[in-house]
């Protein structure tokens, strides 16, 4: 495998998907928890940072550790913080270099740049400069603003970059990164979706034995293949609950139900409606209602739990961004809303937990999920919030609220479906306003609720766009809503970004 130690770059994560679809397998780590080299680590790579090694208290890593055992790739703030380290200077660009670059090769025998064109063009993203270098790294090329763009030691395998191969506006950002990867650390390309679903069943085989297993299922991506590999593992011996909160999609736990019972797994629907609903009576405040819905999710799932006699493990569908150790260099971020996941389930349960997806990325989640067979239907969905419609609902959440919004929602997500726009967007969903106006039906007055149509395009939540959907589209769309749907006489549709707005409204 590859290790990557994290000094806080945006881009780190893209570095170990770039690595990932090479077929390799590869750890993020922070660069101050520096995990022991072991014979299977073939190399290590550096990531960017958005400090500057001419600050103060600036991230460093012991470079002893890793010189000359391994070979080694700075990228942008890892490649300035090694020349540093080792005698060379670097100072403030004259001005902040963004955007694409043109590569001169000056050493066309660096097996780091074998095959590159002379055409190749590299993404820059970076405030400093390498000015000097020692007299043991030769420079491997340039751009026409920075001399040493990449430069590699003499007598062993250590390279640096100032630009990104990360990102896909390196045109040859995926034939350098197999350079490395493949050509100088000399990986085996055989992590695939099938080898991990191969070695991860056999491994949850020795480590749950005859256990038995109780797992929470949502309907969604990661749940349900977290499942299908200890099903595979253990079969009967897992326990799923699927707990009907009375705040999912319009017959979605019908649905999801089924798809689950043909998949072969051992699953329980537990009707929990009433008890959402009475827990979340009256409460308007958005953190209130997402706590009220965790506690009670919590009771019910205890309760389920313990009709399970000697369950000894607890089964999550927790992914690796949810587990890698954040690094934070310029200070803790703040929390924004407090997520319920199935993930967060109380210690008082005393069960070990198994989480056999916590090293993939959702993408990879979704290629072991078809290796294993796991429906489209199931594979392809949109992410859907743990506590559901309730925070689509603004203000306080009744039964009929819920009917109205459920008749809404599925006009919308059917419409996209009908009109092939469900894939191009990455989450669709609609708000039902607290909010009536007045409208007008034949000759009678209305006054009745405003819904808002949401839909964004994405690669992970974290930043979102509006999606442009057609007009015509929009316009059918609002059309049967308001004709089919008693009770709503207004449609909107939202046209703001994440940030600064959120993708749900609370
Ligand atoms: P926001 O609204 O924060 O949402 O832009 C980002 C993504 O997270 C989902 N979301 C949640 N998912 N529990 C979840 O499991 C939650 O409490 C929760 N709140 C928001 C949201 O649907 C979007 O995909």
């Amino acid at each position: 495998q590859i290790l990557i130690l994290d000094f806080g770059s945006q881009y780190t994560q893209l570095i170990a998907r770039r690595v990932r679809e090479l077929d390799v397998y590869c750890e993020i780590h922070p660069y101050n928890n520096f995990p022991e080299l072991t014979p299977n680590i073939k190399g290590v790579i550096l990531s960017g940072s958005p400090c500057s090694v001419r600050d103060e208290g600036s991230p460093r890593v012991d470079l002893s550790q890793i010189r000359g055992q391994v070979p080694i790739l700075g990228i942008c703030y890892g490649a300035q913080v090694m020349a540093q380290m080792l005698g060379g200077e670097v100072q403030a660009s004259q001005t902040r270099e963004y955007g694409r670059a043109k590569l001169n090769i000056a050493d066309h025998d660096s097996s780091l740049l074998a095959g590159l064109s002379s055409s190749s063009h590299v993404w820059m993203s970076h405030g400093d400069t390498i000015v000097s270098i020692p007299d043991s790294f030769h420079v491997i090329a340039s751009t026409e603003s920075v001399r040493v763009a990449a430069y590699k030691l003499a007598d062993e395998l250590t390279y640096g970059i100032q630009f990104h191969p990360e990102v896909t506006h390196s045109t040859e950002g995926k034939q350098l990164m197999h350079n490395f990867v493949v050509g100088i650390c000399e990986c085996k390309q055989d992590w695939t979706s099938e080898s991990f679903a191969e070695q991860t069943i056999a491994e949850l085989k020795v480590e749950l034995g005859n256990d038995r297993v109780v797992m929470a299922l949502s309907g969604g991506v990661d749940s349900s293949v977290a499942a299908t590999l200890v099903h595979h593992a253990i079969g009967k011996n897992l326990f799923c609950i699927f707990v009907d909160n009375g705040l999912l999609r319009k017959d979605e736990y019908e649905q999801v139900l089924h798809s689950y019972e043909d998949m072969g797994l051992n699953i329980k629907g537990v009707d929990a409606k009433d008890l959402f609903y009475s827990e979340l009576a009256g409460l308007t405040d958005p953190e209130a209602k997402r706590k009220a819905i965790g506690k009670a999710f919590i009771d019910i799932f205890d309760q389920e739990a313990h009709l399970i006699e000697d369950v000894k493990w607890l089964g999550q569908g927790t992914i690796y961004p949810d587990v890698i150790e954040s690094v934070s260099v310029k200070g803790p971020s703040a929390t924004i809303k407090s997520h319920h996941n199935v993930g967060g389930l109380p210690d008082f349960m005393k069960l070990k937990v198994v989480e056999p997806l916590k090293t993939l990325f959702k993408d990879e989640v979704r290629a072991v999920g078809r290796t294993l067979g796991i429906s489209e239907n199931i594979l392809g969905r949109h992410p859907f919030p743990g506590p559901g419609l309730a925070i689509r609902i603004l203000g306080d959440v009744t039964a009929e609220k819920v009917h109205i919004l459920q008749q809404v929602d599925a006009i919308f997500i059917n419409g996209l479906k009908k009109w092939d726009l469900y894939k191009e967007v990455w989450q669709a969903g609609v708000m039902l306003l607290p909010v009536q106006s007045v409208g007008v039906m034949g000759d009678e007055r209305t006054y009745e609720n405003v819904v808002a149509l949401r839909a964004v395009t994405s690669v992970d939540g974290m930043t979102a766009d509006w999606a442009h959907l057609p007009y015509d589209f929009l316009a059918e769309v609002s059309n049967d809503i308001i004709n089919r749907v008693k009770g709503v006489n207004r449609v909107v549709y939202d046209i703001s970004s994440k940030p600064p707005a959120t993708i749900e409204w609370e």
